[in-house]
């Protein structure tokens, strides 16, 4: 007893001598000049205990209050730490611009190393610099509206098999939907012609390695992060099996793969690739990976925002229905020009982007000392640009808890909306995004009916925000769904549909 007494007590001296050491070493590199005798400081703001910060504080308590507290105490730039590093989070639309946009160069990507051992160190969002503009230039091509308007048939199909499955069951609709956004990835990235052998090869391991990026680092063999990193490989092999055979045969394809394997740069004895295979399927899985979740999450929300307002759905019913109208009663495919003329629906997306904000913030390190309004940004800091509390700041939007489509008649003050970013990393996967989600909601909305099974109110990370259990909903074909079209038609009917969440 008496040595445990002991030990408890020199824990005790240990944290308090380690904290003033801490709190003084801070102090002084608070204190630090710019050079020209003008003083700069660090931000306002708490670093916590020694090495843990103020982990706990983020991890106990839900992120965004945690976040949204620190600004009303500190303002639109403060500093903390985080898991083991001392950080400044920025609030305001010009400091994020200031860090994605004008400054971009000082601030480069960063991501824990056992992440990019997961992903592939060669996928773009790792990157700066010459090989970043390069991958971005190549991937823009396929992921652009040309590309996508080519696209329409395979995600219209993706979506009916999606719902098709759904029909008759509750299910959690976040696995659902992610089902669907990896399916639409596929396509994107292998052009439809990829057998379902090779696909289902493509699901299985890629499901492994996303539970291993979820998962604790830890190599041990038998752990998730271990069948992880097995998995991976095993991805790999798969592709470069799909890259020989598309080879062999002579048609690497117009897909987003074969757009990256095509590459080609001018070098000393005529062109040579750009991209080793390594490269390339370092790439493919990095696309898959921001592509599924993000919109998985996205889409779950809108099925949720839907079935709380029911007056909105009547009118994205009605909206929809018009064109269903127009294709005979659905015989006929959904084309690109369509999707582009859902307006209201376009708006319920963009106001459900702004309310669930489900990436709240995005990571940079600085890569010198910075100073930003009189304050500095130390070298080697991360930064952390706050698109939720952008998005929920009454100055921006007013209201900002209230789920209000018509805010989106008037574009918003620019850089003050930033569901995909914004700069040189910006999202350049937005509009498959937008068009996976425009085509479920016109098939959800003129086939089926669905109801929410148990409570919805409480969010779980998976990693990003959604309803707790990803949203258990039972959907049900309704072939007789009736439409009010009264008033409706030009998407002017929204004002009605408004919740508190
Ligand atoms: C609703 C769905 C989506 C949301 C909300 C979203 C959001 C974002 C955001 C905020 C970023 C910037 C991150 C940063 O600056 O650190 C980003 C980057 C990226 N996204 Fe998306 N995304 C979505 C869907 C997609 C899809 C469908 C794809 C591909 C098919 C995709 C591919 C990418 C890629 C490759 C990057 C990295 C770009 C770079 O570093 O240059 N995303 N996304």
């Amino acid at each position: 007893m008496a040595s445990m007494f002991i030990l408890m007590c020199f824990f005790i001296s240990l944290a308090f001598v380690s904290y003033v050491h801490y709190a003084s070493r801070q102090r002084r590199k608070g204190d630090r000049g710019d050079g020209h005798g003008k003083a700069v400081r660090l931000p306002p703001g708490s670093m916590g205990w020694p090495y843990i910060g103020e982990t706990l504080q983020l991890y106990s308590q839900d992120p965004n209050v945690f976040f949204a507290s620190k600004q009303k105490r500190y303002g639109e730039i403060f500093k903390t730490h985080l898991l083991g590093c001392p950080c400044v989070m920025l609030a305001s639309p010009e400091a994020a611009r200031f860090v994605l946009v004008t400054r971009a160069h000082l601030f480069k990507p960063t991501y824990p190393r056992s992440k990019e051992r997961m992903i592939g160190p060669w996928a773009l969002f790792f990157h700066q610099g010459d090989y970043h503009l390069r991958l971005r230039r190549l991937v823009q091509g396929p992921l652009g509206p040309d590309a996508l308007r080519a696209l329409v048939p395979d995600v219209e199909a993706a979506v009916r098999s999606t719902l098709a499955s759904w029909d008759g069951n509750v299910v959690s609709t976040f696995h659902t939907m992610k089902r669907l956004s990896f399916d639409v990835g596929v396509v994107t990235i292998f052009g439809g012609r990829l057998d379902e052998r090779r696909k289902a090869e493509l699901r299985q391991n890629y499901a492994v390695v996303e539970k291993g990026y979820n998962s604790f680092p830890n190599s041990f063999p038998g752990t998730l992060y271990h069948k992880a990193i097995q998995a991976r490989r095993r991805l790999h092999g798969v592709l470069n099996d799909i890259m020989r055979e598309r080879r062999a045969r002579g048609e690497p394809g117009s897909d987003l793969l074969g757009c990256l394997m095509q590459s080609r740069a001018p070098g000393d004895d005529g062109d040579v690739a750009l991209l080793t295979d390594e490269q390339v399927a370092d790439n493919v899985i990095g696309v898959l990976f921001a592509a599924q979740d993000t919109t998985a999450s996205v889409l779950t929300w809108i099925v949720k925002y839907l079935h709380h307002n029911p007056k909105l759905l009547e009118a994205v019913r009605a909206e929809q229905a018009a064109i269903r109208d127009a294709n005979d009663g659905g015989a006929r495919p959904l084309t690109w020009a369509q999707t582009r003329s859902m307006v209201l629906t376009h708006r319920v997306i963009l106001e459900s982007f702004r309310m669930a904000s489900i990436i709240s913030f995005t990571f940079r390190e600085a890569v010198a000392d910075v100073e930003y309004k009189g304050f500095l940004i130390p070298k080697g800091w991360k930064v952390m640009p706050l698109f939720r509390n952008i998005h929920h700041n009454p100055n921006y939007f007013q209201d900002p808890q209230k789920f209000y489509p018509s805010r989106f008649k008037v574009p918003p003050r620019p850089n003050t909306f930033m569901a995909f970013g914004n700069g040189v990393h910006a999202c350049p996967g937005n509009e498959l995004a937008k068009l996976e989600i425009l085509v479920l909601i016109h098939h959800l909305v003129t086939g089926y009916r669905w109801e929410i099974v148990g409570s919805s109110d409480e969010v779980e990370y998976s990693p990003f925000p959604v309803p707790k259990h990803g949203l258990l909903a039972k959907l049900w074909r309704d072939n007789s769904v009736s439409v009010h079209t009264d008033g409706c038609q030009n998407g002017d009917n929204d004002d009605n549909g408004v919740v508190i969440v």
